[in-house]
């Protein structure tokens, strides 16, 4: 294993820099890239972290009209908020830059300009827009509010609905009004720039598709999430229309043409340029050249971001680099579904969910409140699906996984080499190679598992190898052969082994939880990881020498862990019973507070009636989406007699590979209907919850078979 020659450009997504970040943020686009990195960092290879604040768009003009203030005060407040915390919870970025950087702003204008001189990439429309008389200005998407088309719910944004999902226009809202005064709007012309995204169809669909670019391979698509094609596809499908890129505001990027005063470049046209120019102003900084990070054959682009970001990342921006010419387009783009806490969505307004400053606040007298938080995050990532952080599971990954597994090892093996060598490394003797040569298939597969972006599965290989090293000590029983004969031949072999092995937990330790790592590393006398060290190790055990030589000298033994749930002191235990109890009173608040905004049971029915539905237990067997809509999926379901088809409208909330397999229950004997020219056989039952979700209604014992009648 040794470095390529390429260069690793990583960015994680700029996040507004309107508030603070919650622990959801943290798993979705900061903490998997910092692991990444920090392992492409230790194989050696040239790479370059990037982020910094978004710090345009109207999220921020609302929050600063919100609370009184300029939104400069609001960018730099919360710039800094983040900054600090990314920093205190050890996500190492090369830089963290902002948005409103002078920097930023010549690079977006820079790029718009390229664009434009092109003449075939833009087009100028005047359409008719929504305008405040009162305030005198036109209204930003989220500045008006109104009735969902879709679902009527009453608080709908211009660009979407919070309820219901959809994807609306201000123009689609009934009983528009501003945010601003209140007011009813009218409709005033307006002119615009729109990037002619639709010219850019059909070299994206073989991009995403085939991972071909200009005829040649680009990257390996089965490389890249299900879900990130599958979102990319439905748009594709859809068919790409010309985007506006410019808005009339007074905050943001001046769009850089004569006549074009009062109006700004859109904020998802400059924030993905503020990857450039995060890039530019870090080589600034070093005297490097920036270009070589973004141009040419050897520049690896990898984009970290949440689910809600795909399309941006994935069609937009590359249309963007494509159009300007020269740029690299993301090899790949590891986009992170969502993580609930406890059961639910994080919501700021509901007070649910955890902060990551509040966190560090909540827990600042635990030693380990930074790796502790790592590894909860890193074990369960919504990498395919959303996944949730439960508090239970937060404190037996650290007790069971970090202090019972990884701690006892290390600890055994310092005590006992303290012991037995005067904390000297032995001379490895016996077939020492051989015996580790399982825990070299599980580090390969580990540093594989991290190169294809299964961040959670290396985790699980990582205390593979800790409990590989635990069960060894166990059955060598070195402490039995050491009472028999204090020189006996073998305990050198044993502890080399145990050595090395604990040499290479030292650095899989890492990328997951850097802070023990370098305490581990310490205990080991290893110094500071350097770059290219696991390289190093693994090519040196594969030659058949040892990563801790003969002789080395390691440190005192030193507990590395504190368990949180520790009978001695409960003080660590306490903070967490105290975040429990919090969402329990928030809980029953909520319970009795809100009535439920379901409907109201509907008018009596007969037993006959019911006797008439026909309901079976079955499988889903197949799912594709049906093209030119978003709503639709065409499911194959298999009910024991026959098989059916179901068209189905989850599309909105269920990737066709999400429900692959899906048991559920079907109204075998609705009569078939035609849906988009599909003939629509029986309906699957499904659950809607308060905000909207839908869910499965399935058996609840999972052996029963397909075909089960329901009654
Ligand atoms: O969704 C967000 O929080 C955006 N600020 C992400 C921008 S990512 C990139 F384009 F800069
Ligand atoms: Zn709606």
């Amino acid at each position: 294993m040794s470095p390529s020659k390429k260069r690793y450009l990583v960015t994680s997504a700029l996040p507004y820099a309107n508030g603070a970040l919650h622990l959801g943020h943290l798993a979705g686009a900061y903490l998997p890239a910092d692991i990444y990195v920090r392992y492409l960092r230790m194989k050696g290879e040239e790479v370059l972290f990037v982020c910094g604040s978004d710090e345009h768009g109207a999220a921020i003009t609302m929050r600063a009209k919100k609370e009184g203030v300029s939104p400069k005060e609001i960018i730099d407040k919360y710039h800094e908020l983040n900054k600090t915390t990314f920093e205190c919870l050890g996500i190492s970025f090369d830089i963290y830059h902002r948005t409103s950087d002078p920097l930023h702003h010549e690079t977006a204008q820079q790029f718009f300009l390229r664009l434009y001189e092109r003449g075939d990439q833009f087009e100028e429309r005047t359409t008719e827009q929504y305008y405040d008389e009162e305030y005198q200005q036109f209204l930003a998407d989220r500045y008006i509010v109104g009735t969902c088309p879709k679902c009527g719910y009453e608080e709908a944004y211009g660009d979407q609905c919070e309820k219901c999902g959809s994807a609306l226009s201000p123009l689609e809202l009934i009983n528009p009004r501003s945010v601003l005064s209140g007011k009813p709007p009218v409709l005033r012309q307006t002119t615009h720039w729109y990037f002619r995204l639709d010219k850019h169809e059909g070299w994206l669909r073989e991009w995403i598709s085939q991972g071909t670019l200009d005829g040649r391979p680009h990257h390996d698509p089965a490389k890249w999430r299900k879900h990130v094609v599958g979102q990319c596809t439905s748009w594709l499908d859809q068919g790409l229309q010309p985007r506006a890129i410019t808005r009339d505001l007074d905050w943001g990027v001046p769009v850089p043409l004569e006549g074009a005063a009062g109006k700004v470049l859109y904020v998802w046209f400059d924030a993905p340029i503020g990857y450039i120019s995060a890039t530019r102003r870090w080589a600034k900084d070093q005297g490097q050249d920036w270009e070589a990070w973004w141009k040419g054959e050897e520049v690896q682009l990898v984009h970290f971001i949440g689910k809600d970001n795909i399309v941006f990342h994935c069609i937009v921006f590359p249309a963007m680099l494509k159009a300007h010419g020269e740029f690299a387009l993301p090899v790949n783009v590891p986009a992170n579904q969502f993580l609930n806490f406890e059961g639910q969505k994080f919501s700021k307004s509901r007070g649910w969910g955890l902060e990551q400053h509040e966190y560090l606040e909540a827990f600042k007298d635990f030693p380990n409140r930074e790796d502790a938080l790592r590894w909860a995050l890193a074990r369960n990532l919504p990498e395919n699906r959303d996944s949730d952080f439960k508090w239970d599971e937060f404190v037996e990954f650290h007790d069971k996984e970090l202090a019972d597994n990884l701690g006892n090892f290390i600890n055994r093996v310092v005590v006992l080499t303290n012991k037995y060598f005067g904390g000297k490394v032995p001379a490895l003797s016996g077939p020492w190679t051989e015996i580790l040569a399982p825990v070299r298939q599980l580090a390969r597969q580990w540093s594989a598992s991290i190169e294809d972006f299964n961040l959670k599965q290396a985790a699980l290989l990582f205390m593979e190898v800790s409990s590989w090293g635990n069960q060894y000590l166990q059955e060598q029983a070195p402490w039995a052969l050491y009472k028999e004969d204090k020189q006996h031949p073998r305990l050198a072999e044993i502890m080399g082994v145990a050595l090395q092995v604990a040499a290479l937990l030292s650095m899989m330790a890492e990328p997951y939880v850097p802070f023990s790592a370098a305490r581990l590393r310490k205990l080991l006398g290893m110094g500071s990881l350097r770059k290219g060290e696991w390289a190093e190790a693994m090519e040196a055990l594969d030659a058949g020498m040892p990563i801790l030589p003969e002789g080395h000298q390691i440190g005192e033994p030193q507990i590395l862990f504190a368990k949180i749930a520790d009978r001695k002191d409960d003080s660590r235990l306490k903070i967490v019973e105290q975040q429990k109890a919090k969402l329990k009173a928030l809980q029953e608040k909520a319970e009795d507070t809100v009535a439920l905004p379901y409907p109201p049971v509907a008018p009596q029915i007969a037993y006959d009636d019911f006797a008439k539905l026909d309901i079976r237990t079955g499988t889903i067997l197949a799912a594709e989406r049906v093209p030119k809509t978003d709503k639709l999926l065409k499911l194959t379901v298999d009910i024991g007699i026959e098989k059916r088809t179901v068209v189905s409208g989850i599309a909105h909330q269920y990737e066709p590979e999400a429900v692959i397999g899906q048991r559920v229950l079907l109204l075998a004997n609705l009569a078939p209907r035609k849906l988009r020219d599909i003939l629509s056989q029986g309906m699957i039952l499904m659950a809607e919850d308060k905000e909207g979700k839908l869910v499965f209604v399935q058996p609840a014992d999972p052996t029963m078979d397909n075909g089960a009648k329901v009654s």
